[in-house]
């Protein structure tokens, strides 16, 4: 055989070899594949559940719940915090996990046992800081009384340090399921569901971000017992997407607008179409997933992408994600289901 295709040859055995699990690592993936495994860089299944995405200097990074393999809701399956990076959406370099839970001081806030959920990461301009927000149930102490815990970081990439926690709706039992959303002129909004009545409440942050700035207020016209909310602003109206309640079963989808945040909110009921066909789910359980973010495409005209969870409490690492385009009808927001799906499906953005 000639030398140059012995050479060829070699070339596309190290470009295409498949790695351990099957995948090819050195591929670039080019389409969204809702509800199937979706692997990082190394080929491993992305571990950040319930999680968000921000934009920073360039990049997007996907923080979420890192699930302890081998362990099941009942036995803490939390680890921490776990972070990706990204250039499209859609390829994710492991950053590794930015806040670990801690497994040497029992009488740590966060001691291995405790619960961590949904972390969200705000960026404060003031104090160029990275904020991160979790749900905290602190160890032994279950679902009833929760924390709302804080961690922050000069990098994107963390590591995150444990800064402090309070209670989230101004209620001694805390809050549960959260939103933290920034306005255009840096106010930050706490949007969450109080315990132990249900309400779903509104808290203005303070300028550091890291406290409720004066008291909580019901928001009008939000069903009590919405969980999961993920809020964007688009176009002077701020839509909130959530879910009913029923812990890591999947329910319907439900759906809101204001043009003010401390205002009368409008009910939409749900707002998704179709059906995952990975699974065989419909709408009457948003397709097998629980809301957890809404993502704004950049380069993009009028973009975002609805992310969901799929929980499997009973092996929570192989939890999986399906994330969507957002369409909107007459300004309000449509969630359809799509086999796959690319970038293509927006309009590229005009200079
Ligand atoms: C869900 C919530 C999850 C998790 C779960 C526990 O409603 O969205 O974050 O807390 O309950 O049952």
């Amino acid at each position: 055989m000639p030398m140059k295709n012995i050479l060829y040859m070699v070339v596309m055995m190290v470009c295409f070899y498949p790695s351990a699990n099957g995948q090819n690592s050195n591929r670039k993936q080019t389409d969204f594949r809702p509800a199937q495994v979706w692997h990082d860089n190394n080929g491993n299944a992305i571990n950040a559940h319930g999680g968000g995405v921000i934009f920073f200097e360039g990049k997007y990074y996907w923080y979420g719940e890192h699930k302890l393999p081998g362990k099941s809701e009942a036995t803490f399956a939390d680890g921490g915090i776990h972070c990706y990076s990204s250039d499209d959406l859609l390829n994710w370099n492991d950053e590794g996990i930015v806040l670990s839970v801690d497994y040497k001081n029992e009488n740590s806030d966060l001691a291995y046992g405790c619960i961590l959920e949904r972390p969200k990461v705000v960026y404060n301009e003031k104090n160029k800081q990275f904020v991160v927000y979790f749900k905290l149930y602190l160890k032994g102490v279950g679902y009833e009384k929760s924390n709302v815990g804080v961690a922050v970081a000069d990098k994107p990439t963390g590591p995150f340090r444990y800064h402090h926690r309070f209670h989230g709706g101004g209620s001694p039992y805390g809050s549960g399921d959260f939103s933290m959303f920034k306005d255009e002129n840096g106010a930050l909004y706490h949007l969450t569901v109080r315990k132990p009545d249900k309400a779903f409440v509104i808290g203005k942050m303070d300028e550091d971000y890291y406290y409720p700035d004066g008291d909580y207020q019901i928001c009008d016209g939000i069903e009590l017992h919405t969980e999961a909310p993920a809020v964007i602003k688009r176009g002077g109206v701020y839509h909130l997407l959530g879910s009913g309640s029923s812990g890591w079963k999947p329910n319907a989808a439900r759906y809101y607008t204001t043009d003010n945040l401390l205002g009368k909110w409008t009910y939409h009921g749900n707002p998704c179409h179709g059906i995952n066909k990975v699974d065989d789910i419909g709408i009457e359980k948003t397709f097998g997933g629980q809301s957890s973010y809404v993502v704004q495409v950049q380069g993009k005209n009028d973009a975002y992408i609805v992310m969901f969870d799929i929980w499997k409490p009973e092996n929570p690492v192989t939890g999986r994600y399906i994330w969507l385009p957002a369409g909107f009808e007459n300004g309000n927001l449509t969630v359809t289901w799509r086999d796959t799906w690319n970038m293509n499906h927006f309009i590229k953005k005009e200079n």
